[in-house]
């Protein structure tokens, strides 16, 4: 699968160039102009040149203005705050569609809380993406869950199910994808393969607020999910995370595992009404302040995404016509959010230089391009030591798909706002970049 495996060791550079000349003037993109021009690198005047404070308005985030400052102030002067946490919670559901939800402290208690609510025996294994933040994994291990590490498509940076299809055992239970930087997993496939194994479908969508499958909210796939409305998150509240639960059984669990007042709100024949008082042991209420800056946010979201994704669309359509630059694949029934980056993929071998000599070039043209490996959880030091759990996980020697994501992923900036000037400059620069792809490999 992977695009490094299928490199040709033996070729030269200059075979490697001369290779990428020919895809590039098929592409018809070698402009003479960009051909003249000198790279920043080398001396030349640089493509980007709206100022710093044009674009770093519309890259700021979080988008905090007026509206979140007047929320705020209403309610210290009204002077009650836990009245707004069921507003916020019924507006998500109104929103999401989903018939029960409940608003955390973050989206790591949250999932802590769906994995007290999955009630399961200990020993079941968890079917997860490894490329993931630590808390879609780790608080399994309070529960004795063991997580079985699935890998990604490197199409897409979401679930791998064939990987999952491979490691799958007789003691496995759940299943829960996670809709990396705000793509949606293949929800029909995977909610399908659930199904047909009898495995409770989980999501984690800490990135994914307003991404759709089939007209359907990510989120509402599954028995349960969980979002996270941290900082950089698509619809941030600084800390917060909401939990999303399609029977009242799990729905009931979750909200009363760390939230001792709402056992006496459970409707009079529920078996947790009894836990008035002391829930299970958490207190996982999400912040009032939070909330109030969530029901801005969340009025907001959809056309906040929108001009993201235009963005996204306008400059992306001009880079992917460049030899060796691809995006993730979106499927014509998907529709994606932007969590944090615009993730691209460099192949080093159609372009004709390597993935840093590309950033440098492209840095001093004053592109915001950057790369962050994601972690992946099987790499850690805690998977690898049994005293910390009840069942230790197994460790997987390789995930192809995580290591290609890494290997070849490059990240440029979100712009939020009107933008035509600068996606049209950050367009050039890459062109310029290409045009001179010989100077670039010797970078
Ligand atoms: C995939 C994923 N899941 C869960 C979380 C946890 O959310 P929080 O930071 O709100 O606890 C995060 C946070 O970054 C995340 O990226």
């Amino acid at each position: 699968m992977s695009t490094i495996g299928t490199h040709r060791t033996d070729r030269t550079r200059r075979e490697v160039v001369q290779a990428g000349a020919v895809a590039l003037a098929g592409a018809g993109l070698a402009t003479k102009a960009h051909a003249a021009a000198t790279l920043a690198i080398n001396g030349g005047a640089k493509t980007v040149t709206v100022p710093a404070a044009v674009s770093s308005k519309l890259t700021r985030w979080p988008p905090y203005g007026d509206t979140e400052k007047q929320a705020l102030h209403a309610m210290i002067d009204k002077g009650t705050y836990y009245d707004e946490l069921p507003v916020f919670e019924k507006e998500w559901q109104a929103y999401t569609k989903s018939p029960f939800v409940k608003a955390h402290m973050n989206g790591t208690s949250a999932l802590n809380s769906m994995f007290f609510a999955l009630n399961l025996e200990p020993g079941s294994e968890i079917l997860v993406q490894s490329y993931t933040f630590f808390a879609t994994v780790l608080p399994m291990r309070f529960f004795g869950y063991v997580p079985i590490f699935v890998d990604i498509d490197p199409k897409t940076g979401c679930f791998d199910l064939e990987d999952a299809k491979r490691k799958i055992t007789p003691r496995t239970k759940a299943i829960l994808p996670m809709h990396s930087w705000g793509m949606p997993c293949e929800m029909d496939k995977i909610s399908e393969y659930a199904k047909e194994k009898g495995l409770i479908l989980c999501e984690d969508c800490a990135h994914a607020h307003g991404a759709f499958m089939q007209g359907k909210h990510v989120g509402t796939f599954g028995a349960m999910s969980i979002f996270s409305f941290q900082t950089t998150k698509v619809m941030p509240t600084v800390e917060g995370g909401m939990g999303m639960y399609k029977t009242r059984e799990y729905y009931e669990r979750a909200a009363a595992y760390g939230h001792y007042e709402d056992p006496p709100k459970f409707p009079k024949d529920s078996p947790y009404r009894k836990y008035d008082n002391t829930g299970f042991g958490q207190k996982y209420r999400m912040h009032p302040f939070a909330a109030a800056i969530g029901r801005v946010q969340l009025r907001g979201l959809e056309e906040r995404n929108a001009v993201t994704r235009k963005n996204v669309k306008a400059l992306n359509s001009r880079l992917v016509q460049l030899p060796g630059i691809t995006q993730p694949y979106v499927r014509p029934d998907q529709v994606r959010a932007y969590y944090s980056a615009d993730m691209l993929f460099l192949d080093e071998k159609k372009a004709g230089f390597s993935r840093a000599a590309m950033i440098k070039a492209l840095k001093a043209e004053g592109v915001g391009a950057s790369v962050w490996e994601y972690p992946e959880q099987h790499t850690f030091t805690i998977y690898r030591e049994p005293q910390w759990w009840h069942h230790p996980p197994v460790i997987p020697t390789s995930m192809p798909g995580g290591a290609q994501v890494n290997n070849t992923h490059f990240f440029l900036p979100l712009f939020h706002g009107e933008a035509t000037e600068l996606i049209e400059q950050y367009a050039k620069a890459f062109e310029k970049v290409w045009a001179h792809r010989a100077d670039v490999a010797k970078l």
